[in-house]
């Protein structure tokens, strides 16, 4: 009986499309000779094609996968070969390359990449980020996952005000030679997932693409085909916008949850870019597949600390010795000591001392406030006021008190206020207590007596 003819194996060949393979075989034949002068000299046929996987952005898995192969006998290939011929072209110590995306990074850096448009950026919305203080930290630590460890998803999430979009901008000034292509898009005005990829796909292209899939899927994947082949750091701010109201954090908007499927997609198939999030509320597939080790990482944004006395000096508030106080009762929030800072100034002529003798002031910080309780359902609501009212609070003391037979509602609850970045926790001996922060307090109680 006559055999099925197999399909014909992959080749790999897109990576001449942005790569000097020519020059990059003839060099890493060179490598080859000074590691193993006994081998035959050039690159097999079989190296050239798995050099060629991996300037794809394909993953040794990936790659075994496309080729039918085993993976552990093609890293073991790799590991003997072509990864120590390319230490020896770029450089670097023998077995230093430990992740193979090192190969991309580091060619790249020598200058083998091609391709007329090496680096795009459209920076549509992102604010200014040369006024910046502090953040050494976390600043740090993104850049750490996001250039060091090449993580594919991560998300800044906390309070309005707190300085995530700032910090987002700031980074991305920071780290904008690290990636061929950078986008910043806001979700404020929720676009539809549909749009949104349309218009990322357009940027990504150079607005060469015109015939793109009609599919929410389809557009998803032309997008991770971009997100393989070429280094991107897409920014998505404003996350929060396309999350539902008055359900437990994290869920989308009717007709959005494909926004979901779009972090899954990122976060567990293998690319080389980076996308970043900030939100309100941390997504839930963001709390699925997040872990200090793999590529999906996230942090809850918190007040600036003492870089916020930058901000205090800049509006020329006196009485530094009182600053600490002030920072510590809005919890360092930029945008409410901005907000006060210019009510200080404007009423009690810059001092400090006079403005913290009244009860504390939210002016139009208590706006924003009403945006996030807005957000909350009503069991949240009945939550938050009581922690407010009595807190600290345990769950046993919330159950209590809410006469609830059951703590299962109660923990989703709590586990969505936590998302919020609306309740805090502290750790006692006796458990974990509950706190609201002073401006949420201030909240409550501004809204009691309406009530
Ligand atoms: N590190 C910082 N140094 C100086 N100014 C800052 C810093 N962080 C934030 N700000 C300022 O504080 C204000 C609020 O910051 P930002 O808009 O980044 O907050 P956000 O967390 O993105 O708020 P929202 O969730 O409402 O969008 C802005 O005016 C911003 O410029
Ligand atoms: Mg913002």
């Amino acid at each position: 009986m006559a055999s099925t003819p197999k399909p014909p194996p992959e080749d790999f060949a897109g990576a001449a499309n942005d790569w000097d393979l020519e020059r990059l075989y003839q060099k890493l034949a060179a490598a080859k000779k000074e590691w193993a002068p006994h081998k035959k000299s050039g690159l097999t046929p079989i190296e050239k094609l798995h050099l060629r996987g991996l300037l794809c952005g394909y993953s040794p898995a990936v790659i075994a996968k496309k080729l039918s192969i085993i993976p552990r006998g093609l890293e073991a290939d790799l590991c003997k070969g072509l990864y120590r011929y390319v230490e020896i072209l770029t450089g670097r110590p023998a077995n230093t390359l430990s992740n193979w995306r090192d190969i991309i990074d580091w060619l790249d850096e020598a200058g083998y990449k091609i391709g007329p448009a090496r680096r795009c950026q459209d920076w549509d919305g992102a604010p200014d980020a040369s006024v910046f203080y502090g953040r050494t930290g976390e600043l740090e630590t993104l850049e750490q996952w996001i250039v060091r460890d090449r993580c594919r998803l991560v998300a800044i999430w906390g309070m309005g005000g707190i300085g995530k979009t700032a910090l987002a901008a700031r980074m991305a000034q920071q780290t904008k030679d690290k990636f061929e292509y950078i986008v910043w898009r806001s979700l404020r005005h929720a676009p539809p997932l549909n749009e949104l990829l349309a218009n990322l796909i357009q940027f990504l292209t150079n607005r060469q693409e015109t015939d793109w899939p009609a599919t929410v899927l389809g557009r998803v994947s032309r997008l991770m085909e971009y997100l393989r082949t070429h280094r991107c750091l897409v920014v998505l701010d404003d996350w929060q916008s396309v999350l539902r109201p008055g359900q437990p954090a994290g869920h989308y908007l009717d007709g959005y949850e494909e926004y979901g499927e779009l972090l899954t997609q990122v976060g567990e198939s293998s690319h080389q870019s980076c996308l970043l999030l900030a939100s309100w509320e941390k997504p839930k597939e963001i709390a699925v597949l997040e872990s200090p080790t793999l590529s999906v990482r996230s942090f809850q944004l918190e007040g600036l600390g003492e870089a916020a006395k930058e901000i205090l000096r800049e509006k020329g508030l006196s009485e530094q010795e009182r600053w600490e106080e002030l920072i510590r009762a809005y919890r360092g929030n930029p945008l409410a000591l901005k907000i006060v800072a210019a009510t200080i100034q404007d009423v009690f002529a810059g001092s400090v001392s006079e403005f913290l003798m009244k009860s504390l002031y939210l002016g139009d910080f208590e706006y924003l406030l009403y945006q996030h309780f807005k957000r909350l359902s009503e069991l949240e609501k009945e939550i938050v006021g009581l922690i407010a009212s009595r807190q600290p609070l345990s769950i046993c003391q919330l159950r209590e008190e809410m006469q609830l037979e059951g703590s299962a509602e109660l923990l989703k609850a709590l586990e969505s206020l936590v998302r919020r970045s609306l309740i805090e926790k502290v750790k006692e001996s006796s458990g974990t207590l509950y706190t609201v922060q002073p401006v949420v307090v201030k909240y409550v109680s501004n809204q009691s007596p309406r009530r």
